[in-house]
């Protein structure tokens, strides 16, 4: 995709204008998969970043690897606290100093939240909002922070156009819906700089496989690579516009060095703009997995539909290419052929 699509003009350039002249970073949720991609990426650039999180769902694995793969003089420009964003004290000490938040923390998974609709409420929308305030109070030059597409709920249009959303098919899409109104009412009241990314399916190295809550992709690759059973919920047709993290990683940086007035206060599809339907995800893992000399021979399962879940899912993503200079470099294929050579090497 890299080859065929418009040069990253304006990545390139955000890239280069940092190298230049450094900044101090926030992100949440660094022991996660999402925000220690961030990490890893904004200390390869040769920032200064402050870490929070409070390992509910991430690891210090997760930072063990980013510690492997940057320098000795990019580590020592990384700050971790120990910290949970539903303490505002935390959210106060993390925020001190900086002038870019990325903001990643929050618990995720749809069957989460209707498990436990009010643990997820504390730290998506208590959190959430204490993270709002502290920022402001420090006077960050931007917030910028991860909201869902879970937001579009039961809208039916595909593509999924920011300005066209539904109503929420669960507390966690509640929640993130909560955090677009929180940034916006925080944007026209106190002049806040906050862009909400809508993020799609993000998949990736350091996507945790483990656990009841796990993604599609991370949790059959495991299965797969060990041999063992892989379930797709319902009748494999569900569809989603799976986004590899770098492609996350350029819409962070794009959204919060935005100095466009126009691009501020807004959200944001991230995503490829294509569809891909369980069924065949099934198919690429088995054929990247074969590529890689591991053959998966038995065939999907199908089980119930699960609860709360979109039935399709894709983007159009003109909004981000057109006001962030937004162009995604990994399609779904891509992206897969990446995550699996991580997945691999820790088998
Ligand atoms: N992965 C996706 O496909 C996807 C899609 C849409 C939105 N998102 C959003 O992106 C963000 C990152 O998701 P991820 O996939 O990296 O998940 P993740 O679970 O790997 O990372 C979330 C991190 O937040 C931390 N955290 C949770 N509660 C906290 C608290 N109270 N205080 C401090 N830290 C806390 C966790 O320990 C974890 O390290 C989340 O806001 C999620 O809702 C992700």
């Amino acid at each position: 995709m890299e080859d065929c699509k418009t040069p990253m003009n304006r990545f390139e350039q955000v890239q280069a204008e940092l190298r230049l002249t450094p900044k101090t970073w926030l992100v949440t949720g660094v022991a996660g998969f999402i925000g220690s991609n961030l990490l890893e990426a904004v200390l390869k650039l040769d920032q200064r970043v402050v870490g929070l999180d409070n390992f509910a769902t991430g690891h210090q694995r997760n930072l063990d690897e980013v510690q492997t793969l940057v320098t000795p003089e990019q580590w020592m420009r990384f700050r971790f606290i120990q910290g949970d964003i539903r303490a505002l004290d935390d959210c106060h000490q993390a925020c001190e100093g900086v002038d870019h938040v990325l903001h990643q923390a929050a618990l995720g998974s749809v069957p989460r939240s209707l498990a436990d609709p009010i643990t997820t409420n504390s730290a998506n929308i208590t959190g959430f909002l204490n993270m709002l305030v502290a920022a402001r109070d420090a006077q960050v030059q931007s917030f910028t922070y991860a909201a869902s597409s879970s937001t579009y709920g039961d809208h039916p249009a595909l593509p999924k156009v920011e300005q066209n959303i539904g109503k929420p098919l669960s507390p966690y899409a509640v929640t993130k819906y909560v955090n677009e109104l929180y940034a916006d009412v925080f944007a026209r009241s106190y002049g806040f700089n906050c862009i909400g990314l809508r993020y799609f399916n993000v998949f990736g190295k350091r996507q945790d496989p483990n656990g009841a809550y796990a993604a599609v992709i991370p949790k059959w690759t495991a299965a797969m690579i060990a041999g063992e059973d892989v379930h797709i919920n319902g009748d494999g047709q569900t569809s989603r516009d799976f986004c590899f993290v770098d492609n996350a990683v350029q819409a962070n940086l794009l959204a919060a060095t935005s100095t466009d007035p126009a691009a501020r206060n807004q959200v944001y599809n991230v995503a490829v703009g294509d569809r891909t339907s369980l069924n065949q995800l099934f198919d690429a893992l088995k054929q990247a997995l074969a590529a890689n000399g591991i053959a998966y021979g038995k065939n999907a399962l199908h089980r119930d539909f699960r609860a709360g879940d979109v039935r399709h899912s894709q983007a159009d993503i003109g909004k981000a290419e057109r006001l962030l200079g937004y162009v995604p470099r990994f399609d779904i294929n891509r992206g897969i052929l990446a995550a699996m050579n991580w997945y691999i090497s820790r088998k």
